[in-house]
């Protein structure tokens, strides 16, 4: 099994154990972030670390581990499973008082911090394949920018689509595209790169951020624009990003071909980009 770092010490991740009363554990009142790690090198682990302690600031949880702290561990957990690509995980909860109630604790107790790794499978680009999705409604609560554990809503959208035989849901709110229960959401109409602005119904993805800025530096048009639903119908192409997936070519949505049903021209080059910003330009 993987390293795992748990309040202050380093062990097996099978023998990491937290107490029943923890918070995380009780009501999901936590937080936490993915990190993608490519040949042992972190991509973009500033960022998350800054989204890191904007969530903790959002749900008001008090964390003694410093960004600093957190780089020395993270470093820990990547070099000793094997200084590949990985995805690291994170998260603090607001620990496990004695009493379960809603309120925080006045003295509250210590944060519980929990961090370790998986493997982290990288296809190669010319092997992708385009996946299907569906779309469904967003039942989720109002403060989605938080990178809260409580990911039941997300979940269950998820299996929904997978016992369907998709890839992923794309979350619809009062008519209009979210994001997908763990990704954001883009969409290609006519060369131009579409999606929907930053709202607190959605997380800010850190890749759709990289997109973004590979979009700029390579002089593709974008807009950051509310996306109606009925739109996604006439996409030439659409893409779900996150960390784990990267920017991932979506070939069918609600039973209908994207597009002309194939991986788009415009993903091709993206991934390109990508690929380049992880390794660097030699790829
Ligand atoms: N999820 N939206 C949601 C709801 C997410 O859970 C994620 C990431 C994203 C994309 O964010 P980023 O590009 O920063 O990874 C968008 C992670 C990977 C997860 O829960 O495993």
């Amino acid at each position: 099994m993987g390293l795992a770092y748990l309040n202050g010490e380093f062990m097996d991740v099978a023998e990491a154990k937290i107490s029943p009363l923890d918070r995380g554990f009780l009501f999901g009142d936590g937080v936490y972030e993915v990190v993608p790690v490519y040949k042992g090198q972190f991509f973009r682990m500033q960022e998350h670390l800054v989204r890191l302690e904007q969530s903790l600031e959002a749900i008001s949880l008090k964390s003694n581990h410093t960004l600093a702290l957190w780089q020395e561990i993270l470093s820990r957990i990547v070099v000793e499973n094997g200084n590949g690509n990985q995805a690291v995980y994170l998260q603090i909860t607001r620990g496990a008082p004695l009493l379960r109630q809603h309120v925080f604790a006045e003295e509250q107790a210590p944060a519980t911090y929990f961090a370790t790794s998986w493997p982290f499978k990288t296809i190669p680009i010319e092997e992708r394949e385009g996946g299907s999705a569906i779309t469904l409604k967003d039942n989720r609560w109002g403060l989605c920018h938080i990178k809260s554990v409580n990911l039941l809503a997300n979940i269950l959208a998820m299996q929904q689509a997978h016992t369907q035989g998709h890839k992923e849901a794309i979350l619809i709110r009062e008519e209009y595209v979210v994001e997908a229960t763990s990704s954001n959401v883009f969409m290609v109409k006519d060369n131009i790169l579409i999606t929907p602005p930053k709202t607190e119904y959605m997380l800010g993805g850190i890749t759709r951020e990289v997109i973004l800025e590979l979009a700029a530096a390579h002089h593709i048009a974008t807009e950051i624009r509310p996306i109606h639903r009925s739109e996604l119908a006439t996409a030439d192409e659409i893409w779900v990003s996150s960390s784990t997936k990267e920017a991932w070519p979506i070939i069918e949505l609600d039973q209908q071909p994207v597009g002309d049903g194939k991986i788009g021209p415009l993903w091709r080059q993206m991934i390109h980009y990508y690929q380049s910003a992880i390794y660097g330009s030699k790829h």
